[in-house]
């Protein structure tokens, strides 16, 4: 079962060749992702032999082959990680009865929207980083905004294998709606507000990878406890590879703190003037990009109260994160939940119905475990002797989705008025100096073993490679 076969057009685990008609219509949808990649995926990047991961099993342990492949012919295939035949549903209405080996038809509906939400994320990403390749800080950074592109586009193909697999028709359709909506295009945006924002930057790129596709991950752990069971395990193996993206964020964010606190020391100088014109990221600015990122984010979770996050958990399609590890009843009748709501002014929580607040439940895991690096950042930044600390925004910051939409709150979680508000949101959020001065930054750095200045280069290199190794051979 782990093994995954190459000889096919499709590298799959999951048996393709014994469904003909399955087999066709994705070799029939192939040839569409190419053109998408090619038109949409890293921007003059074609001929470039990138030293890659390519999944060969779907064993946790060496699951990982790496050599200088070009991204055309990256093999994006079909991996899911292998069937439990006694795994029972474990929250909800239905908890205790088998897992479904197919979609039950009274939740085919809900099932195929919590798919295509995923599915569309994953192209929406390379398209926002797609031009990131022509600034990148360094050889090694190049490869890991490859191997991170080349992942989402496995990860569409894990959601469009379940689109075509289990939904017929209208699986097919929203499988090429997929390679057709666009990140940013008014006219055809992608799903999600955080996947129509540009990643102009690598600081923002960086960020993104800490903290949206970490959101990736507190989604694919929800679904990877589905009732659905295809979906449980193709969200399983996406998990392994998340973990790189969101290293890839946590490292470079940390090696620019690492560089910014170098010049700090070398020119004995907290000036934000005097650093930039060192051609450093000063901290303040680091924090504005984080108070963004962190922000939007957390707007990716929905809305704080909602009956569809009700439904998908009473129906057992999309669990907690790590719902086997909490020891409740798993169905949550009568529990309740704290939600924050402005009244009188004033920040305070009220007490809903768990059901119907189990967005705000991720929410708070995800705030939770995205803590945890901001930490290590400081560590980098107290190491060096420095009195500023990093943190992350107050949940109600800067929020466009849910009770606290568009509500005026300081990072540090006071109500404000407009006049305040505007009086320092240069403060809070980057301005277009701050992206102008970030951008300035941006030049292209490719010899091998050479860095950016702003950034500092890794401790070590990938899969036991040199730092100075030819991450990426230019043709
Ligand atoms: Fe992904
Ligand atoms: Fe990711």
């Amino acid at each position: 079962m782990a093994a995954i076969d190459y000889s096919e057009k499709i590298p799959n685990n999951v048996n393709l060749a014994s469904d003909r008609t399955l087999q066709r219509a994705l070799e029939h949808w192939q040839p569409n992702y190419l053109k998408w990649w090619s038109e949409m995926g890293p921007d003059g990047s074609t001929d470039f032999d990138v030293y890659l991961r390519t999944a060969v099993s779907v064993d946790p342990s060496g699951w990982a082959h790496f050599d200088h492949v070009k991204m055309p012919d990256y093999r994006w295939g079909i991996f899911l990680t292998p069937t439990d035949a006694d795994r029972a549903i474990h929250f909800g209405e239905h908890l205790g009865e088998p897992a479904w080996q197919d979609v039950p038809g009274e939740h085919r509906a809900n099932l195929r929207r919590i798919i295509v939400t995923q599915g569309d994320t994953e192209p929406a990403s390379v398209e926002q980083q797609r031009h990131l390749g022509l600034t990148c800080p360094s050889q090694y950074d190049l490869r890991n905004l490859f191997q991170v592109n080349v992942e989402e586009g496995r990860h569409l193909w894990a959601m469009v294998y379940l689109l075509h697999r289990y939904f017929g028709r209208d699986g097919r359709e929203e499988a090429e709606a997929l390679l057709e909506r666009r990140s940013g295009d008014a006219n055809n945006p992608r799903i999600l507000g955080a996947f129509n924002e540009k990643t102009p930057d690598w600081l923002s790129f960086f960020m993104f990878t800490y903290f949206t596709d970490r959101d990736g991950k507190f989604q694919l752990c929800a679904l990877a406890e589905s009732g659905f069971d295809p979906l449980a395990r193709t969200t399983k193996f996406m998990l392994t590879e998340e973990a790189h993206h969101m290293f890839v964020g946590e490292s470079g964010v940390s090696r620019i703190i690492q560089r910014t606190c170098d010049a700090m020391h070398e020119l004995a100088t907290d000036d934000v003037a005097k650093l930039r014109a060192a051609g450093v990221i000063d901290l303040p600015t680091i924090q504005r990009y984080l108070n963004f990122h962190f922000s939007v984010t957390i707007d990716l979770f929905g809305a704080d109260q909602s009956s569809n996050a009700a439904t998908f958990y009473s129906a057992g399609l999309k669990g907690r994160f790590e719902e086997g590890k909490r020891a409740d009843d798993h169905r949550l009748h009568g529990q309740t939940y704290k939600v924050l709501e402005i009244a009188d002014g004033r920040l305070g929580e009220r007490e809903v119905p768990m059901l119907n607040a189990l967005n705000e439940v991720l929410r708070d895991d995800y705030i939770k475990d995205s803590i945890g690096g901001v930490n290590r950042w400081n560590k980098v930044i107290e190491k060096a002797g420095i009195p500023f600390r990093l943190a992350v925004p107050h949940k109600a910051f800067n929020r466009k989705i849910g009770t606290l939409a568009n509500a005026r709150v300081s990072p540090d979680g006071r109500v404000v008025s407009e006049a305040e508000w505007n009086a320092h949101v240069r403060d809070w959020l980057p301005t277009a100096e701050d992206r102008a001065f970030v951008a300035s930054l941006m030049g292209r750095v490719v010899a091998p073993g050479k860095f950016a200045n702003w950034i500092a280069p890794p401790l070590a290199g990938i899969n036991k490679q040199p730092v100075d190794f030819a991450y990426v051979r230019f043709n």
